[in-house]
């Protein structure tokens, strides 16, 4: 949709220079006669209004009930039709109307929302005052007409990142709009059965590109970003990670310390990680690793805290996380140590090497973790059985003692 609007600026752009080209040109030989005069062409003027604008009543819609968009696009499909904020500032106010027309608010029903389901307080030629002392500011109230309708999504929104930061001034945090556009929406889920479209992960993604470029070309590159830029929708986009709507990030602890969870959702999968021969073991070893096993103490006790032990995304990477057999992998054996040297300074390719990974220990990865193991899985369970039946013993031995000495002062 943004990249239609880009067309749509450069098809006009290409049309005003070639205009703009052939007026300079005709100007041009017209004036070679008279060499040495002046030759700055006049900006042809812009073309009428309509007539509407000659007059200066107040223009009301003539159909029956409440205006439609029939009438709001009289006079918005003008393309030379702009607002002027009291700072001097234009911006265009041209609707798209078959762009309109192909948004999923164009195809409701059988004719489609009319203007005013979104722009309630406008039903008549000249408008309410406008507000807004920016392009930027109208974007921002529009796009609270969307929560209107769409109450849940905007709930989701009020413990977001964005609308954090655009409570706290931030003007170029995202708004409804800026995602989904406010005349170009489209759908996202299956109208029937709900399900998400197998297309919304790409789309999201390149929604949060339009602000977060330099993250997008970092992901594009990753193994799952790459995935999915062929189609796969088994693979996270942003918002798999962060939430669409209840849009979470670093700078809002606790979640570096649950983004464990986050990779779990997928990689503790089984079905879905067999598809790609993935082992499933990768979080389970994780938290009964020493790092992990800090991390879990810290989700259970202190959320709140910052925690020094690594969670996924230490070693893997954020949004340039590579498959394990990538050269420029930072867990691959070359580059590992430098991954453990972030946090232990002095680690040797030694200190590395007797690490488990994500390995359960067996008689082929450890083989000396693992005869340990199977020691201790023999011993503790003997000794601890030897103890019990001992002190079971010993309890009815004594028992039996003091029934005897009863039994023999009674007599
Ligand atoms: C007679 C022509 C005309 C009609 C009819 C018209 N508009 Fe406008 N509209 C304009 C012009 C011109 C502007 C630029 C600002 C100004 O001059 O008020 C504008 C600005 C706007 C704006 C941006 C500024 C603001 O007020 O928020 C919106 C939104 C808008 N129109 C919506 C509508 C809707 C919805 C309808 C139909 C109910 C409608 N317009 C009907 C001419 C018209
Ligand atoms: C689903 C809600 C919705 C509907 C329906 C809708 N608009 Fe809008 N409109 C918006 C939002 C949100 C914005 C601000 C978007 C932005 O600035 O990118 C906007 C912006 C505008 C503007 C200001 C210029 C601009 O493009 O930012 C005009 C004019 C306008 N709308 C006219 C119309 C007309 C005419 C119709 C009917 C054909 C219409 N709108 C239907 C939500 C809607
Ligand atoms: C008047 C009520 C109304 C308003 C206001 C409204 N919507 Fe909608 N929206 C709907 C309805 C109803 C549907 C479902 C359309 C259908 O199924 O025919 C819908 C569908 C959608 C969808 C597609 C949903 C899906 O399941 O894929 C998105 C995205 C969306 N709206 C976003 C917005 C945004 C963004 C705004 C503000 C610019 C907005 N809506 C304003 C009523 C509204
Ligand atoms: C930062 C970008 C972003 C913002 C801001 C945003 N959305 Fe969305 N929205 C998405 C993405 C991505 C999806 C599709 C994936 C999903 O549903 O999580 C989506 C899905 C939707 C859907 C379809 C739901 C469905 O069941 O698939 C609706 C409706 C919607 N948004 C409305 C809104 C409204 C209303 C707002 C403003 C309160 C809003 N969105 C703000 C990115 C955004
Ligand atoms: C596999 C999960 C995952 C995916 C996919 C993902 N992120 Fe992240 N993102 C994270 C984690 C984890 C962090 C926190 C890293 C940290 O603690 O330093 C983060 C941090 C961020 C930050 C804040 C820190 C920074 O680097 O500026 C932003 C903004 C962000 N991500 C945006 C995005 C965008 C945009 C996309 C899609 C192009 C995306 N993320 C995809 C997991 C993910
Ligand atoms: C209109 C621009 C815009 C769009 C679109 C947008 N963002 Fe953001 N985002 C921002 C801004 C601005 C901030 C900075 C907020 C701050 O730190 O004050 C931000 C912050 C974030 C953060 C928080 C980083 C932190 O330090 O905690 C994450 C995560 C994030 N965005 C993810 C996303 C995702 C995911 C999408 C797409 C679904 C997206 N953004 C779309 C503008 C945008
Ligand atoms: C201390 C560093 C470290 C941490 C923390 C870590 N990993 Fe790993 N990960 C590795 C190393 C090293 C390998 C390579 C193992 C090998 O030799 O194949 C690996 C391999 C993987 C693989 C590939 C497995 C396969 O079958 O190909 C996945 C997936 C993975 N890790 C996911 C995770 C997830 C999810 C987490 C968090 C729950 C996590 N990792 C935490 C270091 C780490
Ligand atoms: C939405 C599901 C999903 C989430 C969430 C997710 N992944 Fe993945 N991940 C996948 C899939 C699917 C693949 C396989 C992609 C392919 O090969 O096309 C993969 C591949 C990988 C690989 C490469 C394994 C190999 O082949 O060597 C690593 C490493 C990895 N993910 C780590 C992580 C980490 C770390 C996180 C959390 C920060 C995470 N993933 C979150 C689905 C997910
Ligand atoms: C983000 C920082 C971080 C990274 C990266 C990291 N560690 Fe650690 N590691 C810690 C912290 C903190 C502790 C102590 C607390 C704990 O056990 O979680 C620790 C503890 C250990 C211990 C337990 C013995 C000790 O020294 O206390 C070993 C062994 C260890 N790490 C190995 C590794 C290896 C091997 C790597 C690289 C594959 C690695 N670590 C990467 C932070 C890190």
């Amino acid at each position: 949709m943004i990249q239609r609007n880009r067309i749509r600026f450069t098809y006009r752009t290409l049309r005003a220079f070639a205009f703009g080209g052939m007026v300079l040109l005709a100007a041009g030989f017209a004036l070679l006669p008279t060499a040495y005069a002046d030759v700055s062409a006049q900006p042809p003027p812009p073309p009428p209004l309509p007539s509407q604008f000659l007059s200066t009543d107040v223009i009301q819609y003539q159909g029956e009930g409440s205006p439609d968009s029939a009438f709001c696009l009289g006079c918005h499909e003008n393309e030379y039709l702009q607002l002027t904020f009291a700072s001097g500032e234009t911006m265009s106010v041209t609707v798209d109307a078959e762009a309109y027309a192909a948004s999923v608010h164009g195809q409701h029903g059988t004719e489609g929302y009319r203007c005013i389901r979104c722009h309630d307080n406008i039903r008549e030629y000249p408008h309410p005052e406008v507000t807004a002392s920016t392009p930027r500011e109208l974007t921002i109230e529009l796009s609270t007409s969307c929560a209107r309708c769409h109450t849940d999504k905007y709930d989701e929104t009020l413990d977001s990142v964005h609308l954090t930061a655009m409570i706290n001034g931030n003007q170029q945090s995202a708004v409804c709009s800026d995602c989904h556009t406010g005349h170009e929406v489209q759908r996202l889920s299956d109208e029937t059965t709900n399900v998400s479209l197998p297309e919304s992960n790409q789309i999201g993604a390149e929604m949060c590109q339009t602000c977060h470029a330099e993250i997008y070309e970092v992901y594009a590159t990753s193994v799952h970003g790459e995935s999915l830029l062929t189609g796969n929708a088994d693979v996270p986009a942003c918002g798999d990670c962060h939430g669409s709507h209840s849009v979470r990030g670093p700078s809002a602890e606790p979640f570096r310390l649950f983004s464990p969870q986050i990779c779990a959702t997928c990689h503790a999968d089984e079905t879905l990680m067999a598809k790609y021969d993935i082992s499933t073991d990768v979080f389970d070893t994780y938290v009964a690793d020493f790092h992990g096993t800090t991390v879990t103490l810290f989700q259970q006790t202190a959320p709140d805290q910052a925690v020094n032990s690594p969670v996924c995304a230490d070693c893997h990477g954020v949004h340039n996380i590579m498959a394990v057999s990538d050269p420029e992998s930072p867990v691959i054996k070359d580059n590992l140590v430098s991954t453990c040297q972030q946090c232990h300074p002095d680690a040797t390719a030694n200190f590395s090497g007797a690490w488990l990974s994500h390995y359960r220990p067996d008689f082929e990865n450890a083989p000396l973790v693992a005869a340990a193991e199977t020691i201790y899985a023999i011993l503790i369970p003997t000794v601890i059985g030897a103890m019990g039946v001992f002190v079971a013993s010993d309890i009815y031995r004594r028992w039996r003692n003091r029934r005897r000495a009863s039994k023999g002062a009674q007599k």
